[in-house]
């Protein structure tokens, strides 16, 4: 079992007037899929590159098992993105690779729909400063391993009703940042 600690994280880029990130606490464990959804700038590829240990935090602490990031490391991997989304058959092949490695991951996309169906956890992040409003549990990545009816999780009536709060969500994250 491993433990990733978020604790009080906050990030202020050298020279930035506003920090990126600010007052993030989490708590991953072994195995689960978070995924951070958010507007542009809310701070998702911060949070990931401080797991990674490729950005140091200027506030708080991110500890791996009690032992503090201090840079990458063997035991995590970061894979880029060639696009903003992916294919469905690769959301698919995705949390195939997962439920069959056990692997923790963290994931981040601006996609509500992606988001939905992988994330075991969903980490919904707002910006100025980049901060986690909420954090939800969800049965869809789940529902779709033991169904393998992607169609069928995304019409269903509880999907259905989160995509359309989040999808609100976001547009007013959008609209108080204009
Ligand atoms: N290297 C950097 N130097 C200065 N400011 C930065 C740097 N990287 C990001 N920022 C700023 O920090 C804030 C958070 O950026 P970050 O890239 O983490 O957000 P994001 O959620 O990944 O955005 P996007 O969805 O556009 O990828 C933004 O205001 C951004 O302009
Ligand atoms: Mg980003």
């Amino acid at each position: 079992m491993s433990t990733l600690d978020i604790r009080g994280l906050g990030v202020t880029y050298r020279g930035a007037a506003s920090p990126a990130l600010a007052g993030v606490d989490l708590r991953i464990d072994s195995g689960e899929f978070v995924v951070a959804l958010g507007a542009s700038g809310c701070g998702k590829t911060t949070l990931l590159n401080c797991i990674a240990g490729f950005v140091d935090p200027t506030e708080g602490e991110v500890r791996l098992n009690g032992e503090p990031i201090l840079g990458p490391g063997a035991e995590r991997g970061v894979v880029f993105q060639k696009y903003a989304l992916m294919p469905w058959l690769d959301v698919k092949l995705v949390l195939d690779v997962w439920s069959r490695t056990h692997k923790t991951v963290f994931f981040i996309t601006h996609s509500v729909e992606e988001a939905l169906f992988l994330a075991t956890r969903l980490v919904l992040m707002t910006p100025g400063p980049g901060r986690i409003a909420e954090v939800h549990e969800l049965p869809f990545a789940h529902e779709y391993l033991i169904s393998r009816d992607a169609r069928a999780v995304k019409s269903s009536p509880a999907f259905i009703e989160w995509r359309e709060r989040l999808t609100r969500h976001l547009h007013e994250t959008l609209r108080e940042a204009a």
